[in-house]
């Protein structure tokens, strides 16, 4: 296998997706290739992107699934005829149980708007981590990528990336400016090192 099959799990816009469609085109990841983006909502710009760049997408709409546990299922079942490899949590608003974490243990990542450990775990996603870090009056934030275990943003780190804050920060502008700086810059670092892994892992049987 010359690279690993990567799906990435989004709900949003997917700026984060971008990056790393960006990267598989100018060979900072070179040793994986998106198979197929995921998303848990409908009509989401990232589903758009997706089509734009001949990539196969699939929506599992969450609100519509009957619990967790058939979300995921369905999940899976989407994951395993991929071939999934790699799994990138880009902008993916649903936390995933451990039943499913220990079934890609090492290889499920995700990006965190916040230096973690500071504004983290259950309840801080998107804007509301930047406005915490904002409230507490920290002079530094960032974006950190993870591995994915059973504990909210608890996984191993992998990648971190601090940005400065700025005297007359809003929620709205840091996370522009820790996007532009640290998420679209540490992500698709992160994602090659894993892939990579992955690769040297399955070469050696
Ligand atoms: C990103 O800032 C990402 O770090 C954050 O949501 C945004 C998604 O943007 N993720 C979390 O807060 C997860 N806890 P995108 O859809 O444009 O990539």
């Amino acid at each position: 296998m010359l690279r690993a099959n990567i799906a990435v799990l989004v709900s949003g816009s997917g700026t984060n997706l971008q990056a790393i469609i960006d990267a598989c085109r100018s060979g900072v990841i070179k040793s994986g290739e998106i198979k197929t983006v995921i998303s848990s909502k409908e009509g989401v710009y990232s589903l758009e992107r997706a089509k734009q760049n001949g990539i196969k997408s699939f929506c599992i709409p969450k609100k519509e699934c009957a619990s967790q546990k058939d979300f995921e299922h369905r999940l899976l079942e989407i994951l395993k005829t991929q071939e999934t490899d790699v799994i990138v949590l880009a902008g993916f608003m649903s936390i995933l149980s451990a039943d499913f974490v220990n079934q890609y243990k090492d290889r499920i990542i995700n990006v965190h708007p916040s230096l973690i450990p500071a504004f983290c775990g259950d309840g801080f996603y998107g804007l509301r981590v930047h406005k915490a870090a904002l409230d507490y009056g920290v002079r530094i934030s960032g974006a950190t990528v993870h591995y994915v275990n059973e504990i909210t943003d608890g996984g191993q780190i992998i990648l971190q990336k601090a940005v400065n804050i700025k005297k007359n920060d809003t929620p709205e502008s840091l996370q522009k400016r820790i996007m532009e700086r640290a998420e679209w810059v540490i992500l698709p670092r992160a994602t090659e090192m894993v892939c990579k892994k992955v690769l040297k892992e399955k070469s050696n049987g």
